[in-house]
């Protein structure tokens, strides 16, 4: 029998995120400002809101910000201030979380997929010329992970097309390419502060920005049931604003994110470090010219189902982002893809594995995930 009092015991699990241990470090700051937004009595479209509309604005490097209620109505909202109509088709890569493509069929609006980018999981931007047609109203490239899509090839496709561009960045505030943030490149960028997102609410939050006046003014006026003056609606619009204690929750966060992004950047180093040794494991691709933010650290094995109920017998979590495609997915069978149709896409989604992320995890558990990692590929 072990006389060392930790031997036997069961290891610490290792989740896929904490936000437990981010809330220890900034509480007080938090309940300060909760409590400044009770003591305004103002919940809706106060101050707090327009403040971080222009601190969120500024970090992207563009104008405006408008705050909406989550990163899937700031998709509804930027689409239809670009002139997305029932009827018309939009170009989006099928690799992503549904909400890319439902935003587009919330509108009356079709989704044209695109593949991916196998070394990226993004847009792959020869893609577009093929999917293209005269229907063709609004391209979104997505920002899958954290990491940057390839926008000098989109933007250019689009701007030889005249076609409005959305980035959505709900997965990479914050990211770099070629020294300028997401959100920076398209006509308009989506943003989610989901609880997990880099920068995560404490329940559902989103934003539109964009450098223009006129999309600007028009998400406002859509976020709030299309009112251009006080009870006066010359268009159908939403109730989608962004509530003051949301906002003022995300100042407080801005304030670390910073700090984060480095801790997540430094973890998955480490990762990479360790991993790139293993054989069958292939690890993220951070391509020359692009900062990736690491919302997810995305690793692919043929052997991804086996790996996870491996890993998941030492207590270690991980996550499938996503299993499938938009193209496969039910919501989409009437558009008639089979498998086959976006093959880097449909491989990606039989081998990703998303391994714990987020900024406090420490040195000691990204060790004991890639040793897990390693027995299982000897075995
Ligand atoms: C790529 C992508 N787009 C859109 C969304 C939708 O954001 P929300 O959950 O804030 O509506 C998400 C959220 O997970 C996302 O990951």
């Amino acid at each position: 029998m072990s006389t060392h009092p930790q031997a036997n015991a069961a290891p610490e699990p290792i989740p896929q995120f904490d936000l437990s241990v981010q809330y220890a470090t900034i509480g007080a700051e938090i309940r300060t400002a909760i409590e400044r937004v009770l003591s305004s009595q103002q919940f809706v479209l106060g101050r707090e809101g327009a403040a971080l509309e222009g601190e969120i604005a500024l970090l992207c490097g563009v104008a405006h910000g408008a705050g909406v209620a989550s990163g899937t109505d700031a998709l509804i909202l930027a689409l239809r201030a670009c002139g997305v109509e029932a009827g018309d088709e939009v170009l989006l890569p099928t690799s992503t979380f549904v909400a890319t493509g439902s935003a587009v069929s919330a509108l009356g609006a079709k989704p044209v997929f695109a593949d991916i980018r196998p070394e990226t999981y993004n847009l792959d931007p020869s893609e577009l010329e093929r999917r293209v047609t005269s229907r063709t109203r609004a391209i979104i490239a997505v920002h899958l992970y954290g990491l940057a899509a390839d926008m000098d090839p989109i933007a250019a496709f689009a701007k030889s097309r005249k076609l409005p561009l959305i980035e959505d960045c709900a997965q990479a505030i914050g990211a770099l390419y070629k020294g300028s943030r997401v959100g920076s490149f398209g006509d308009a960028a989506c943003l989610s502060f989901y609880p997990t997102k880099n920068l995560g609410a404490y329940g559902d939050a989103g934003m539109v920005v964009c450098n223009s006046p006129e999309i600007a003014a028009r998400v406002r006026i859509l976020r709030n049931h299309g009112q251009t003056a006080k009870y006066r609606s010359s268009e159908p619009g939403w109730n989608s604003r962004l509530d003051e204690l949301q906002a003022a929750i995300l100042r407080v966060k801005l304030r670390h994110l910073a700090g984060w992004q480095h801790a997540r950047r430094s973890n998955a180093a480490e990762y990479t470090r360790l991993l790139q040794q293993i054989p069958g494991i292939m690890t993220p691709l951070e391509p020359q010219g692009f900062e990736h933010v690491y919302h997810q650290y995305t690793i692919r094995s043929e052997q991804r189902d086996a790996l996870q109920q491996h890993l998941a017998a030492r207590k270690i979590a991980s996550a499938v982002y996503y299993p499938h495609p938009l193209h496969l997915q039910p919501l989409y069978a009437p558009l008639g893809h089979t498998l086959g149709d976006f093959p880097h896409a449909e491989r990606a989604a039989q081998e990703v594995l998303s391994l714990p992320m987020y900024a406090e995890l420490r040195k000691d558990q990204i060790a004991r995930v890639v040793d897990a990692i390693a027995a299982f590929v000897k075995c």
